[in-house]
């Protein structure tokens, strides 16, 4: 025998270990379920938010924002955009596009009808209703 550990010392803290993690996992995964309905905004799912996400998807927004922290860096974050600026600034913006100067970094003209802009900015508010504890932060810039 050699070392501070009996084989039955080791496999002691083997199984002691395994079963401490997995009530923690247990524990954890529980209540994740149960806070979730309360974070995620699902209660106000509207078929306009869900016309609007595939407008975000269709378009690949995504490919140059970030939305709740995930996405490209080209362009700025819009899981703020709808509570720094609000819906009528949104559809003004996406209709005015494009506005960067010659050489800039611009933003496409998508030709969305009235409609897709109602949906699109639908999804966008309902996007920064989410409680992801304030991620990431409202900074412009
Ligand atoms: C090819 C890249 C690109 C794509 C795709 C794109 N954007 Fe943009 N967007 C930009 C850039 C660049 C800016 C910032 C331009 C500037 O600061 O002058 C911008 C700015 C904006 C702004 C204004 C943000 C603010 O803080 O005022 C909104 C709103 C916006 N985009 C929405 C969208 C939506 C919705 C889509 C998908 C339908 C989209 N964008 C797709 C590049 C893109």
């Amino acid at each position: 025998m050699s070392g501070i550990f009996t084989k039955a010392m080791a496999r002691n803290i083997f199984y002691g270990g395994t079963v401490f993690f997995f009530l923690l996992l247990v524990a954890l995964t529980f209540d994740t379920n149960k806070t979730l309905p309360k974070r995620d905004n699902s209660a106000n799912l509207t078929p306009a938010v869900i016309a609007g996400k595939k407008i975000w998807e269709t378009r690949n927004c995504i490919g140059c924002h970030t939305l709740l922290g995930e996405g490209a860096y080209y362009a700025p974050e819009l899981g703020n955009v709808y509570k720094r600026r609000g819906p009528e600034f949104i559809k003004a913006w996406i209709q005015s596009q494009p506005t960067g100067a010659p050489g800039r970094r611009q933003m496409p003209q998508f030709h969305l009808t009235d409609e897709e802009l109602d949906n699109l900015v639908a999804f966008l508010k309902y996007s920064s209703e989410i409680n992801t504890a304030n991620w990431p932060p409202n900074i412009e810039g």
